[in-house]
């Protein structure tokens, strides 16, 4: 048990840090035009659900997973699953699913943030466009604004390097210095924002039809429509709990490893997930519903990316403030996904120092370069094909970022409670204040979120299989060769990066514990 490694510095560090982690472009982009399209109230109905009996259950197991692996001198995925997983089966066994949750921790961490580091780009320059005044001139409508953005190198790939640049000299000052400062200064200051957003968006009315209220807009949220309930709006406000809550990336693993052995995970964990979903539910639906409700009325709510790049800087040239207070809505974006960003940009600069023993600034200093590489596509396919299609970042983030996910949240499930199941409530509670009680662990974390998880896999395979994603490329070559050209590289780079995840997760294991596998037991 090596422990000359990094902690976190206090509890509120750890907390602001965490809850960084979590509070990203989900949270203001992702969960406002999910909630809109499927039913406002009909969706929170499901979605408050899937928070208690799938996202809480798996965010303890989580946490455990990873102050154990701290325990041991881990912060990466691999070796924190054959850790818990040998204590019931053979180590030869244990590492083969070490190395497939390390796999997809990598896939995860990589291909994610990929795309997400262009998108936080774009929330940096749109910021420099807001504060500048670019899109306020109304010759000019703000879909072009937004298609010219993209298709530009000189705007696109500027923000992207700067904003990578960023994250790599937060990451390369290490857990206190990096992580721990910089979410201490950007998540108060977009809790601000965000309260000043809000109150706005609440007192604006509607220039176009007086019966498009904000209120109302918020009224669409918080009235339940039970008709419009469906297995459909189900599946996707668990997905979306998924992924705002940061499960099945391995990334709140990677932060709990820096939590000394008795330290609170139940108090804190739950702490993280109010603060996301404050976050979440009041600030992103209180910003983006009403004033969209207000401007757009009910059908100008499914706007998808197109709602926070489009629909809301025509809004905000539109009213009063605007330019002030676009502002405030796109540097909220990028301090919201600038600070998740950082926890993957760490998993892989911990996975470096950690099993190739290079310098953490060496290590950001690779990792920084993997994602100018691994991002170029995404940047390019615009550019290129002067198209807004985003073939390559959407085929990325419906495999890496809505599938894989899901599979790696089961495994471990299947790993955290169930083999390791015995020690899992000691191992839970140690230091916690309030302690997880043996029912909540028997029902909820045992069976309950498994089974979610596995109805929540078997239905997202069946839409893709019907959708074509199984199918490989020739079949639907004729029709846009182009665009398929970019889907079928994303599958290539998936596998790829997919095989690289896999051997590097296996060689990390076997350096550390090739003894005991070897000798069987
Ligand atoms: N929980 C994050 C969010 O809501 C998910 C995420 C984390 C995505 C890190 C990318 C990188 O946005
Ligand atoms: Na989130």
């Amino acid at each position: 048990m090596s422990n000359n490694r990094e902690n976190w510095g206090s509890k509120l560090g750890l907390i602001l840090a965490m809850a960084g982690n979590a509070i990203g472009l989900g949270n203001f982009w992702r969960y406002p035009y999910l909630a809109a399209s499927n039913g406002g109230g009909a969706f929170m109905i499901p979605y408050i659900a899937a928070i208690i009996i799938l996202g809480i259950p798996i965010l303890m197991v989580e946490w455990n997973l990873g102050r154990y692996g701290g325990k041991y001198g881990h912060a990466t995925i691999g070796p924190m699953i054959y850790l818990q997983a040998r204590e019931v089966i053979k180590p030869k066994y244990a590492i083969i699913i070490g190395s497939i949750c390390g796999m997809f921790a990598f896939m995860v961490t990589i291909l994610i943030n990929s795309y997400y580091n262009h998108i936080i780009g774009w929330t940096l320059g749109y910021s420099y466009l807001s504060v500048t005044g670019k899109y306020m001139n109304k010759a000019v409508s703000t879909g072009k604004v937004f298609t010219d953005y993209i298709q530009s190198p000189g705007l696109e790939i500027t923000f992207w390097i700067i904003a990578l640049a960023l994250l790599g000299l937060a990451v390369t000052r290490g857990i206190q210095q990096g992580i721990e400062t910089w979410s201490k200064i950007m998540m108060p200051v977009l809790y601000i924002f965000g309260i000043i957003l809000a109150i706005r968006s609440l007192t604006v009315g509607s220039p176009v039809r007086p019966d498009w209220s904000a209120i109302k807009g918020l009224n669409y949220l918080w009235n339940p429509d039970w008709s419009k309930l469906s297995w459909q709006t189900a599946l996707k406000a668990a997905g979306q709990v998924f992924y705002t809550l940061s499960l099945g990336m391995g990334i709140i693993e990677n932060y709990a490893s820096y939590l000394k052995a008795d330290d609170d995970i139940v108090l804190s964990g739950i702490t993280t997930a109010s603060l996301n979903e404050f976050a979440e539910v009041i600030l992103g639906g209180t910003i983006v519903i009403p004033i969209a409700y207000a401007f757009l009325g009910p059908e100008g709510l499914g706007a998808g990316v197109g709602l926070s790049f489009i629909s809301l800087p025509n809004i905000f040239r539109n009213m009063g403030g605007g330019q002030f207070f676009g502002t405030l809505w796109f540097l909220l974006l990028f301090f919201a996904g600038f600070t998740s960003a950082i926890a993957m940009y760490n998993y892989l600069t911990a996975l470096l120092e950690e099993d190739l023993g290079v310098k953490r600034k060496v290590a950001a200093f690779v990792v920084f370069m993997l994602y100018v590489i691994s991002g170029l596509p995404v940047g390019l396919e615009p550019i290129l094909t002067k198209t807004t299609n985003l073939a390559y970042l959407t085929e990325l983030d419906n495999w890496v970022g809505s599938y894989l996910i899901l599979i790696f949240g089961l495994l471990e499930v299947i790993v955290g409670a169930w083999l390791f199941g015995k020690y899992w409530l000691d191992e839970t509670n140690r230091g916690a204040y309030w302690k997880v009680k043996p029912w909540f662990f028997n029902i909820f974390v045992k069976v309950v979120s498994p089974l979610m998880l596995l109805i929540l896999i078997v239905f997202s395979t069946r839409d893709y299989i019907k959708q074509g994603y199984f199918k490989w490329i020739p079949g639907f070559l004729e029709k846009t060769p182009q665009l398929v050209s970019w889907v079928q590289s994303a599958r290539i780079v998936i596998i790829l990066v997919g095989i690289i995840g896999f051997i590097e997760s296996y060689l990390s294991i076997k350096k550390k514990y090739g003894k005991e596998i070897t000798s069987g037991e």
